[in-house]
């Protein structure tokens, strides 16, 4: 390249008419009126028009005729204002152009698969087989922007709080988060398999016995479970941990990370601290441990005037010990009858055994279980929901945590069909209180809510023993309007309480000492009191840029089946790699899965 840029495109403005610049960038679209050709160029920062004139620049004019969109040039030149009428007031630059003196050719290209813009519809996954290509684009490159500047604004905040960035092993043993490892087979010890971590969290943990006091880390993690759209195989945490402190001064410590990201990336002020709800809380009022409060539409109880009532599946649910509970959803009453018969069929799709509804209008109640209420229930369950002319009540009657599992999820369906999710809403919460334990039923046996590495709540700590299932945690979860974006909790330092807790998830000790020996051991040396949190940094930049998919904020992510589709991993391996790595056939023993 021998024409040295100088100036960003985006960047020229009418205070820099007269001077000489040279830019270069891509080749957004090309206009041809004869002896002039107009080039719209593209760098990171912006678009500018370029004009080349036959008559000036005979030299090089042929070399113009041939460019392409997507061609990169440098071109040298001087800023001049546009005449009035071709003033284009949606660029930046639109007040000027650059008249061409000197064009350099860096490169040809193709014609791309698609527009090089924003807002096109191409189907996402030519998008990601073009990646570089669309992230070419205008706001894809935005988006790159914007996370680096959540994780910049990151950085300064937690070295402002005392925080050291430190990194921990990527080749390393399982750790215990839930999901199914990635394993790296090992060349040297034939047979050994390293895991791709889930999270830091064992390492994070030994750094506070090392007295580190307070670490963090943004942590690439692996989880091999099913994808959603707000799931990533691999994906980023902003990993923390903290000694010495309490609970609630970790969280505090968070909500000013969140308050700090907002006002330094966004410009916006989000009101601390954030409300706390207790898991039950959440359960009871938005059926949800992850409840979203951008609207109301709160779980309403009903069951002693169901038990009361004559309506059979009511009073079986509440004889089974379970419950009738329904939420208002406000202004509905107008839904046909073909629209309800579609809610119920939704909800039985979520397992519940259908959907009571009554509607109210100017004369009392529509609805088809009116027969089996006294005119004095139907008021008391008016007055219960503050339902108004319009509104439509809906009712699950089930097994207690079914009900409200159905009616959380059936209050967001309707939230989205009703419009009710406002984007512009920022509503934080915290959910602490979770139980430690849940029963696996499938492996009759208990397993851990968070990670087994979470402290039972001090008051709780003696039904250890007795009730296991009544055990509050020491966790926490941070919701952003209705994600979970972080969770955390205050870790067990001591050893009798985590083999406590290891014996209660059925680890035999030999399994315990072989995969959690070096963290029991660690304990042994003066472990201090130490809790952190992670937020998925995905998640959030996808929320705070007001994205529907994780996708859209990693630059090279995976599709919903889990493959690359820009280098298409997962690949096949040579069978001399394999045979290195002392895997005989990986096919072979797929085969003898299937037998
Ligand atoms: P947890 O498993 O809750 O906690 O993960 C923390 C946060 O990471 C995000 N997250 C994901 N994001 C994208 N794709 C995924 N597959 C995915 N899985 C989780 C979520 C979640 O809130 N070690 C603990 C943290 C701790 O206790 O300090 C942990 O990993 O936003
Ligand atoms: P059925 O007696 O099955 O015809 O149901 C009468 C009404 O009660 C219908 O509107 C059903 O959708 C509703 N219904 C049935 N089972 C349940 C349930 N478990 N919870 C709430 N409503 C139900």
């Amino acid at each position: 390249m021998s024409l040295k840029r100088n100036k960003n495109c985006g960047i020229i403005t009418k205070k820099n008419n007269g001077e000489k610049v040279v830019v270069a960038g891509w080749v957004q679209g090309r206009r041809d009126h004869g002896g002039l050709i107009f080039l719209d160029l593209r760098d990171r920062s912006g678009i500018v028009q370029v004009v080349f004139d036959q008559d000036k620049n005979k030299s090089f004019f042929e070399q113009v005729e041939k460019i392409r969109p997507e061609y990169v040039v440098a071109v040298e030149g001087t800023v001049v204002p546009r005449s009035e009428e071709s003033v284009n007031p949606k660029l930046d630059t639109g007040e000027i152009e650059i008249s061409a003196e000197n064009l350099e050719i860096l490169n040809a290209s193709f014609t791309p698969p698609f527009y090089i813009e924003n807002d096109i519809d191409t189907d996402e996954n030519l998008r990601l087989r073009y990646r570089y290509l669309d992230l070419r684009r205008p706001e894809m490159l935005e988006m790159l922007k914007f996370r680096h500047k959540v994780l910049l604004e990151t950085r300064k905040y937690l070295d402002g709080e005392g925080f050291w960035e430190i990194e921990t092993p990527m080749l390393t043993r399982s750790t215990p988060e839930g999901a199914r490892d990635y394993l790296v087979p090992s060349r040297i010890s034939p047979g050994s398999f390293f895991a791709l971590p889930q999270s830091p969290q064992l390492f994070k943990q030994l750094l506070m016995v090392s007295g580190v006091e307070k670490y963090f880390q943004v942590a690439r993690c692996f989880r091999d479970e099913d994808l959603r759209a707000d799931r990533q195989p691999e994906f980023t945490q902003i990993d923390m941990e903290l000694s010495f402190l309490s609970r609630e001064d970790i969280m505090s410590i968070v909500e000013r990370l969140v308050k700090h990201l907002f006002l330094e990336v966004q410009g916006l002020d989000i009101d601390i601290p954030f409300e706390v709800l207790s898991y039950r809380e959440a359960m009871e009022r938005f059926g949800s441990d992850r409840p979203d409060t951008r609207f109301a539409m709160e779980l309403v109880d009903i069951s002693e005037i169901a038990a009361e009532s004559q309506f059979k599946v009511f009073q079986k649910a509440i004889q089974g010990g379970g419950a009738v509970k329904g939420i208002n959803a406000t202004n509905c009453g107008r839904y046909s009858r073909k629209e309800i018969d579609d809610l119920t069929l939704l909800v039985q799709s979520w397992g519940a055994g259908g959907l009571g509804w009554m509607v109210v209008t100017e004369e009392g109640f529509r609805t088809p279980i009116a027969k089996f209420f006294t005119p004095g229930q139907l008021d008391l369950i008016r007055d219960k929901f503050a339902a108004r002319e319009g509104d439509l009540l809906l009712f699950i009657a089930d097994e207690y945590d079914k009900t409200l599992d159905i009616l959380g999820q059936l209050r967001i369906h309707l939230a989205r069909r009703e419009g009710l999710l406002s984007s512009t809403e920022k509503k934080f919460l915290w959910v602490v209180d979770f139980p430690l334990l849940a029963y696996d039923q499938e492996e009759k046996r208990y397993s851990s809510v968070h990670h087994p590495f979470t402290a039972p709540l001090e008051e709780d700590r003696a039904l250890l023993a007795s009730e296991p299932l009544k055990v509050r945690s020491q966790a926490y979860d941070l919701v952003y309007n209705g994600v979970e974006v972080a969770g955390g909790s205050i870790r067990i330092h001591r050893k009798d309480i985590q083999e406590e807790i290891f014996k209660l998830l059925g680890l035999p000790e030999d399994e315990i000492e072989e995969k959690f020996g070096f963290l029991i051991g660690a304990f042994q040396y003066g472990a201090p009191p130490h809790g952190g949190l992670a937020f998925g940094l995905d998640r959030l930049v996808m929320l705070m840029a007001n994205r529907k998919s994780i996708r859209d904020v990693i630059a090279f992510p995976k599709t919903a089946a889990g493959n690359c589709l820009l280098t298409g991993a997962p690949a096949p391996v040579s069978p001399g790699q394999l045979k290195e790595l002392h895997i005989s056939s990986a096919l072979r023993d797929t085969n003898k899965d299937k037998k």
